[in-house]
Order: structure tokens, then C-alpha cells, then sequence
């Protein structure tokens, strides 16, 4: 395991520290009637859009209905503001890459999970053959060969461990019972060549083990996982909160990582669109192919949008325009001038 810049007893007293002095949202974000408002003007905003295609290379997404559109967030002291299909379950795709790469840093540090991951935008497709040409390593964890590299380090033997210990974090992260959708699994498996011949590529470079099947199957697993709104909103302020879930307390994931997954999610997370993304909303984020797409604000608030229609990149068209949206009428950009952002040292003093 390698060494993280605080030993966990360390850790523990900071977030404790910090948590005691932090702003509440309640002081950032006055009137949580304010914030339904602009939601629900957004999505009214935005409903009749029709503009992008839903995902058609894995057959059961193209089963989506198209006019599904929802909006959720979640602020780091459990309030929660939604409008539309929030409730409306799809895939969790590409969305999982974050939280997989969280679990490999948690489980066998970051020394090791660097190992197998670089962390550079790769300025290309989610699904681009290619790996980083000094180490052959992929760009990074949010591209289909990062996420194939993490998923063979947090598999277990049996592999069914593996996934329904992701499954759990997951669960504890969106705060409630989640399952798999065995039929995108099934119409993931069957017609995911190009993952396929990713994985062999990294066999082939030494950075993933021999277990090919067991860790695709761990990877098209974690992407058929079945979520809503809710559920990715929660997740997303779950991050925001320093790895804690607003509303039950717990400690889902270990904060002294969520820096390291919020860079990569921030410089990494929209592929081939993540400098328009950070340009414009300036927030680390994560799209799937699916239709979510989550957005983290640092210590306050937990964004994702679902709407199935997708742009020529894999993005979600109205989960842009309303992420959009929100980072400029809530001034949410991570260089705003209207964000406090983090504010760990200011509530240190
Ligand atoms: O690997 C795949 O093709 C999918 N299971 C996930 C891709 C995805 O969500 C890309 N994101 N926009």
C-alpha cells in the first residue's frame, strides 16, 4: 500500500477539524427554494431539445426513450432539489470510472494504481486504442483503457466478489439498494469487441494479468449498474463531502483520495470535450454513454443530470446545456470569482 501525504489517524483529526469549521451550504447557498427554481426553470428550458442520438453500439441502450430528461442535486448537507425523471433508472455506463478508480487507490494505493494508469488527458475518443508511448500505460482511469486497467486491479477471485463489493460502495454512496441490469450486461458482453481488444493490448504491455474475461467482465458489470438521479447526485456529493454521505453519515470512501479523483475527473472526464467542458462549466465531471453525466462543486454540492440523447462525443446534449446552466447562474465555476470553492484552510483559522 503506498503512502498517502496524511497517516490515517492524521486524517481523520483534519476532516474532523474541518468538517466543525466548514461553512454550511445553508450559509453558501441561502434559499434552497431559489435553487428549485432555477432547476426547474432549466428544465423547462431545455425538455423539448431534441437534438443528439441515443447510444446504438451496445443494442439495449438503444432501447432508451429518448425524451427522458431529469435533473438532481444534492447538497453536502442533505438537502436535495429535483425536477423531471429524476427517478427514472438507466445504466450508470462510464460514470463508474471515477468511483473504480477511488476503490483502486483505496485498495492498493497510489503508487501502485499509477502503475497501471497515467493520469493525461488523452484528447481522444473514450474508446481510442492507443497508451501513452514513454510507459504504455493508458492516458488515464476515464478512457475504456484506464477503466479496464483499474477494473483489473479491483477484481477479486471469484470475480462475483469483486463486482458486488463495488456494488456495495456504491449502494453506500447513493444511499440505497442498487442492481445490475443483467440484459445491458449481457448486450455489453456480446458486442464488446473493441473493449476486448483493448484488454489484449494490455496484456500484451504487461498492465493488466492474464485474467482477460474475469476483468472484463468485472468492467461491463460496473458499467450496467442501474442508478437514477438521485442516486448520482448523491454519489457526486458524496465526493463533495470529503467521502461521507450527506444524508446517513457514513464514510464511503477514503477522503485522501478524492483529490486525486477529482483532478482526473476535472482534466479527464468528458474525453475529447473535457477543455470545452472545463472552459465552460469548470467542474470536475463524468459522463456516460448511458445519459447521466455527474458534476462535483468541492464541499457543496453533488450535480447529475440524465437525458439519453447524446452528442457525436458520447455526451449527454441537455446534461451539457443544463450543467451549463447551473455553473453560470450559481457561479460555480472552480476559477469564479463568486466561488468560495474549498474553503479547508479558511476553516482551519
Ligand atoms: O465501454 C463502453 O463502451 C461502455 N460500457 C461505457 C462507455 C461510456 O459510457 C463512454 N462515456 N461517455
Amino acid at each position: 500500500m503506498a503512502s498517502p501525504l496524511v497517516s490515517l489517524p492524521q486524517a481523520a483529526n483534519l476532516r474532523a477539524a474541518v468538517c466543525a469549521k466548514s461553512h454550511s451550504v445553508s450559509e453558501i447557498m441561502s434559499n434552497i427554494l431559489e435553487i428549485q427554481q432555477l432547476v426547474d426553470r432549466i428544465y423547462e428550458k431545455y425538455r423539448s431539445i431534441d437534438e443528439g442520438e441515443v447510444a446504438t453500439y451496445i443494442p439495449e441502450l438503444a432501447k432508451s426513450d429518448p425524451a427522458k430528461f431529469g435533473i438532481c442535486l444534492a447538497t453536502v448537507d442533505g438537502r436535495v432539489v429535483q425536477a423531471g425523471d429524476w427517478q427514472h433508472e438507466f445504466t450508470i455506463q462510464s460514470i463508474c470510472k471515477p468511483f473504480a478508480f477511488q476503490m483502486a487507490l483505496e485498495e492498493v494505493g497510489r503508487e501502485e494504481t499509477l502503475k497501471h494508469v497515467s493520469v493525461e488527458p488523452s484528447g481522444d475518443a473514450f474508446n481510442s486504442i492507443e497508451l501513452e508511448p514513454a510507459s504504455m500505460r493508458p492516458f488515464n482511469c476515464m478512457v475504456n483503457a484506464g477503466a479496464i486497467a483499474i477494473s483489473s486491479l479491483i477484481k477479486k477471485d471469484p470475480v462475483e466478489s469483486g463486482i458486488a463489493e463495488f456494488v456495495g460502495k456504491m449502494e453506500r454512496a447513493a444511499g440505497r439498494k442498487l442492481r445490475i441490469d443483467m440484459d445491458v450486461l449481457a448486450s455489453e458482453a456480446a458486442t464488446g469487441h473493441r473493449n476486448r481488444a483493448i484488454a489484449y493490448l494490455l496484456l500484451n504491455c504487461g498492465i493488466v494479468d492474464p485474467g482477460v474475461n474475469e476483468t472484463l467482465h468485472q468492467y461491463f458489470s460496473q458499467c450496467s449498474l442501474l442508478v437514477n438521479c438521485h442516486d448520482l447526485a448523491m454519489m457526486a456529493a458524496t465526493l463533495a463531502n470529503m467521502g461521507s454521505n450527506p444524508i446517513s453519515g457514513e464514510m464511503v470512501f477514503d477522503f485522501r483520495y478524492i483529490k486525486d479523483v477529482l483532478t482526473v475527473m476535472f482534466t479527464c472526464g468528458l474525453y475529447d470535450s473535457a477543455g470545452d467542458w472545463a472552459y465552460r462549466v469548470g467542474l470536475p465531471a463524468k459522463s456516460g454513454v448511458g445519459g447521466g453525466i455527474i458534476a462535483v462543486v468541492n464541499r457543496q454540492l453533488g450535480i447529475a443530470v440524465y437525458s439519453p440523447r447524446l452528442d457525436s462525443k458520447g455526451n449527454s446534449v441537455r446534461g451539457i446545456l443544463a450543467c451549463k446552466d447551473l455553473a453560470s447562474e450559481l457561479g460555480l465555476h472552480a476559477f469564479d470569482f463568486t466561488n468560495i470553492g474549498s474553503n479547508l484552510i479558511q476553516s482551519l483559522f
